[in-house]
């Protein structure tokens, strides 16, 4: 007979004391094996489903809101081999920075810099063969007072209804097989509950007459500030981010 038949008021004790005490223990790293990848002709063969890597590299600012840090930037440029790359939400300028080093030309804006994604007139006119795209998910974080910056959007239609304009934009900022990879993590927001943007961004990228073209990419949050803080409420903490990468038809 187990403890909660015998003495639930004993049992429910026990249980508390070592959820207590599981808050209180010290947090350590830990370490998960993972499932080896096949041998192919890939020129970055450790760019796979499962992108783990804790180093950020020395591009854009980590103290930036948002920053991503430019590895997977990196990698997917080195896969993809584009000689053209279209940057809208640039933030601290990560995509420059690896494009700077790659030597691989590189259009960057941002509502900081005034210029709206979701407003087609402010992108070039040239067609790029790659889009690297880092938008807010949705008000999780702030970034401007401006009314037109995705995270100051009120209500999640609204934000839906300019993130469609956003991905719409970068579709047709697109050469023929050009690619947009976006770089989206789900989010539980205190109102509307848990928004799955993962879902909702593949939903809009279909609209807008992309398809998908590779795996999705599961970034593991190193570094994400969230990891430090100690909430009373009880949930499933999200680790990762997706990275999901679409591409116009070829000609
Ligand atoms: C997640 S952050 C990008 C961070 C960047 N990847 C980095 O590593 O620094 C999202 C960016 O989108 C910008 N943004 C929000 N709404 C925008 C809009 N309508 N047009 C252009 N940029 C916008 C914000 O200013 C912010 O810099």
């Amino acid at each position: 007979m187990n403890l909660s038949a015998i003495n639930p008021f004993l049992a429910k004790r026990l249980t508390q004391s070592s959820a207590a005490a599981r808050r209180q223990a010290p947090r350590r790293v830990e370490y998960a094996k993972l499932p080896l990848a096949p041998v192919n002709a890939s020129p970055v063969p450790h760019l796979t489903s499962l992108y783990h890597f804790s180093r950020a590299g020395e591009y854009g600012d980590r103290g930036y809101p948002g920053n991503c840090g430019g590895m997977l930037i990196r990698d997917l440029l080195r896969f993809f081999q584009p000689t053209t790359v279209l940057d809208p939400m640039t933030g601290s300028g990560t995509c420059r920075d690896v494009c700077l080093e790659l030597g691989i030309h590189c259009w960057s804006s941002d509502l900081h810099q005034g210029e709206d994604a979701c407003d087609a007139r402010s992108f070039p006119r040239d067609r790029f063969q790659f889009c690297w795209l880092h938008p807010p998910y949705w008000r999780q974080k702030l970034y401007t007072d401006d009314p037109r910056d995705l995270s100051r959007t009120p209500t999640l239609d609204a934000f839906l209804n300019r993130y469609r304009q956003l991905i719409a934009n970068c579709a047709g900022a697109l050469a023929p097989g050009g690619k947009l990879a976006v770089l989206m993590g789900d989010y539980c927001d205190r109102e509307a509950g848990f928004v799955p943007l993962v879902y909702h961004t593949k939903r809009l990228a279909f609209d807008a007459g992309l398809r998908q073209c590779c795996t999705d990419i599961i970034r593991f949050s190193h570094g994400a500030s969230s990891s430090r803080k100690v909430y009373r409420s009880s949930f499933i903490p999200g680790l990762h981010d997706v990275c999901m990468v679409f591409e116009t038809a070829h000609l």
